[in-house]
């Protein structure tokens, strides 16, 4: 854990409620962002973290997960303090504003967040507006910027598709990629669509929207789709079959987990439903990408996202089959600097082990050399 922030900074922030430090967080990093954006931060041997992913260069494999910046409000931020690539989101057709709080809360003990924020955003219209606004000021596209999109929840289960498909409209211009997120807690019935038949559906009628996207721009966005961790083993498997046969590029594992067991008790806990995130998350999560890759076989990409702190959870993940990462948890545990300090001890122990590349990790403990 970087010694400053965690020592003096995150004692501070987290005594104040933490979608209030959330929200004023983001808008002072907003507000900088016309600035800073212009500039990045150094990170250490970048060119050994670059790979190439989804038709696109990745400078080093370290993301923003979904859900931290919803609405594009500081995309230029991201890039200026190591990350790699942003994902947006969840971002709904039709403005909503989520559950009634509180609805976010920190576990220090068990280095967790427990959430049921329920896709708060203010609409794809508003967001597509905002995404334009950062790439007429030449900040968009320094690093890839997904776009995850959701169901409005005014929206039924048999009307998802069609929501799907106007989010898309609206954001696939401004997308480096495209994340269907059919697996947040926090949505009544959303994670239902996980189910073949309604996953099918739904990944049809976005890949309609993209086609018609492509058939204007001459561009083809890649699209990927965003799995829950508690599936069962069957259902992760008619998802990745899915995918493949629908010819998606890849699949983010995971979205946060249903399963409390493994939270320690905390007194005065005000949020007792919803998802859990960071250290809790973080076996069952590898083990699914691993459990996914061997499914996969090469044919997806996978984004490893659930409990990461540190260089060797990253290393983790990617040798379980990850080729990026995400953090969420770990940005809010590990501060400004946590980019940069996994981005340096990745280099050194591929230092260490003898790696050139960080894509010669991926996959590692699947296939293990030799
Ligand atoms: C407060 C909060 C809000 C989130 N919102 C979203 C979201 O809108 N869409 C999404 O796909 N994932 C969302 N997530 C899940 C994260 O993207 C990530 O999958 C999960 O937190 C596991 O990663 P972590 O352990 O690094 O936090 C959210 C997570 C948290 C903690």
């Amino acid at each position: 854990m970087p010694p400053f922030y965690g020592r003096f900074i995150r004692p501070l922030l987290f005594r104040v409620d933490a979608e209030t430090i959330h929200e004023q967080t983001l808008r002072l990093l907003q507000r900088a962002s016309p600035v800073v954006g212009r500039f990045q931060l150094p990170v250490a041997g970048r060119g050994r973290l670059a790979q190439n992913c989804l038709g696109q260069t990745f400078r080093d494999p370290i993301g923003l997960a979904a859900g931290f910046d919803k609405e594009a409000r500081a995309v230029p931020f991201w890039s200026f303090l190591g990350f790699g690539f942003v994902e947006i989101g969840t971002v709904t057709a039709h403005p909503q504003p989520g559950n009634i709080g509180p609805r976010i809360e920190r576990r220090p003990t068990d280095f967790a967040l427990v959430n049921r924020m329920g896709f708060n955003n203010t609409g794809a219209a508003k967001v597509a507006l905002t995404l334009a606004d950062w790439q007429r000021r030449g900040l968009l596209g320094r690093v890839p910027v997904g776009v995850n999109i959701g169901k409005s929840r005014s929206a039924d289960l048999d009307c998802a598709p069609a929501d799907y498909a106007a989010s898309t409209e609206m954001l696939a211009p401004f997308a480096s990629f495209l994340t269907v997120n059919v697996s947040s807690p926090n949505t009544p019935g959303l994670r239902e669509l996980q189910e073949a038949d309604r996953l099918a559906g739904v990944l049809e009628a976005v890949q309609d929207a993209l086609s018609t996207h492509q058939a204007w721009s001459g561009v083809a966005k890649p699209l990927l789709v965003k799995i829950a961790p508690d599936l069962t083993e069957a259902e992760v498997d008619a998802v990745v079959d899915l995918a493949i046969d629908r010819g998606l590029s890849g699949i983010i594992v995971s979205n946060t987990t249903n399963n409390w067991g493994d939270l320690s008790p905390h007194s005065g806990a005000r949020v007792r439903s919803g998802g859990v995130s960071g250290l809790p998350l973080q076996e069952r999560s590898t083990s699914l990408i691993g459990h996914v890759a061997r499914r996969a076989e090469g044919r997806l990409l996978i984004v490893g996202v659930g409990g990461i702190f540190s260089a060797d959870d990253v290393w983790t993940k990617m040798a379980a089959g990850a080729s990026l990462v995400q953090l969420y948890t770990g940005f809010v545990y590990g501060g400004p600097n946590v980019v940069r300090a996994i981005a340096a001890g990745l280099l050194a122990r591929m230092d260490r082990e003898g790696v050139g590349n960080v894509s010669e990790i991926v996959g590692s403990a699947v296939h293990p050399a030799g």
